[in-house]
């Protein structure tokens, strides 16, 4: 890793919980270290500089300034890859199904972050939101507008967090104070590529709205943007609910399913995230999992909206595996606590008779997600090199929590009462770049 400072600046004490590998594949004891009463070593620069058991600090760390946190729980921040910006006043919106609700709440409160000003208020908003939930990086739909995405970047920078966001592009169905065109989307997007993609912390993220709001022109220029920009990320959603799926059957009818039209668009690969995924066939698992793209589980919204149920193995199935991340897509999600998403991610599966453990859901929240962004070098996890951005955890925030831990007898059993019974109540600190961002 280049351009550490290696000097020391402070240690954080605590019990250490560091994910090291996937639990569905390694094995769930084989995935995470746990050390009860551990320490890391943070640099100037941010950077984990050592970690492991307090009794084996070494001595030349042994005279820095602690915050100690005792045997509250030291863990990698949380990495949410997909949530909208512009939609952190319409949680809980009671729409019939998505389309309805993007018609009657979304379109009109999106329409607003034309306004630099409007989107710079909400910009702190919705980041104190993800620090207060222990979020430290996310994968941000922005608005239609590029002020939006600009004003998203620059209030990320200054927080120092590693941000990934795009202007979103729609050049149809929906109303006109929410639509691009082709050019104008396309010309935005390259301008905003050329001012933040790269710039500290930051990526974007080319951002088509889903096959419903893009006319093939748009569709075929974001490719083209994409193809041009293969660092850049790509994000949009896909087969989420029954009557989007229809329209877009529809709209494009000589596709072979809603995968094919953004395979058709050549907009699948390693660096593509594609929200919900739900209601996915076989064939579309094999094309998603041959070109290495990303399915993103969202399940607080998928409940909230009545999209449907997740199945996480048969996205997982050996033969054709799909990479898979887990997200809030705040605001059709109800809640910015990855706490809250892991939750419902488990109930999810425990409906379509699967099994989620709390290793599997935590190392998908951290190193897991990390993974899918090609982040996992920077973040994810605690080990030395990394960017100390870090969530601080009190499994006995609420009462409720507290007389569970009186029975809970193992790691695993804290960390699943933590994401079943846990919300922001829970995260007692976040630290961004070895930064205290948040005190609970
Ligand atoms: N599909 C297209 N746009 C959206 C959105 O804003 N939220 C969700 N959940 N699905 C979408
Ligand atoms: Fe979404």
């Amino acid at each position: 890793m280049t351009n550490i400072d290696q000097q020391a600046d402070k240690i954080l004490r605590g019990a250490t919980v560091n994910f090291k590998a996937n639990p569905r594949v390694s094995g769930q004891e084989n995935s995470v270290s746990y050390e009860a009463k551990g320490a890391i070593v943070i640099s100037t620069s941010g950077h984990i500089l050592w970690q492991g058991a307090f009794a084996n600090l070494p001595t030349e760390f042994k005279e820095l300034p602690c915050d100690d946190y005792e045997d509250k729980l030291i863990l990698p921040g949380f990495i949410d890859p997909h949530i909208h910006f512009p939609q952190n006043r319409i949680l809980a919106a009671p729409g019939k199904d998505l389309l309805d609700w993007l018609n009657r709440f979304t379109f009109p409160e999106e329409a607003r972050y034309c306004s630099a000003e409007y989107a710079a208020k909400a910009a702190e908003f919705f980041l104190d939101r993800l620090f207060a939930n222990g979020t430290t990086s996310s994968l941000a739909f922005c608005s239609v507008h590029k002020v939006c995405a600009d004003t998203l970047f620059a209030a990320a920078e200054k927080r120092g967090m590693a941000m990934i966001t795009g202007k979103t592009m729609m050049d149809r169905f929906a109303p006109d104070n929410v639509l691009d065109t082709p050019e104008t989307g396309a010309r935005d997007t390259q301008e905003l590529i050329k001012k933040w993609h790269g710039k500290g912390r930051l990526k974007y993220a080319i951002t088509p709205r889903f096959a419903v709001t893009s006319t093939d022109a748009q569709l075929q220029l974001t490719g083209d943007l994409y193809k041009d920009n293969p660092n850049c990320l790509m994000q949009t959603h896909l087969s989420e609910s029954a009557g989007e799926i229809a329209t877009v059957q529809k709209q494009f009818p000589w596709s072979k399913d809603y995968t094919d039209v953004y395979d058709h668009f050549n907009l699948l690969g390693e660096n593509s995230f594609f929200a919900h995924g739900i209601h996915l066939s076989d064939r579309e698992c094999a094309r998603l999992s041959e070109s290495g793209s990303t399915v993103v589980h969202c399940p607080t919204s998928n409940n909230f909206l009545g999209s449907g149920l997740f199945d996480i193995d048969h996205l997982g199935k050996a033969e054709r595996p799909v990479g898979v991340g887990v997200a809030t897509d705040v605001g059709g999600g109800t809640s910015y606590s990855m706490l809250q998403t892991l939750g419902e991610a488990y109930k999810v599966a425990m409906l379509k008779g699967r099994k989620i453990t709390a290793y599997d859901a935590f190392y998908l929240a951290t190193l897991g997600n990390a993974k899918q962004l090609k982040l996992d070098k920077e973040i994810g996890s605690l080990d030395p090199g990394k960017f100390a951005d870090i969530v601080v955890l009190d499994p006995k925030s609420t009462p409720v929590l507290a007389s569970r831990q009186e029975v809970s007898e193992t790691l695993e059993d804290v960390l699943f009462s933590l994401m079943i019974l846990g919300d922001d109540r829970a995260v007692s600190a976040t630290y961004v770049a070895g930064k205290c961002v948040y005190k609970g």
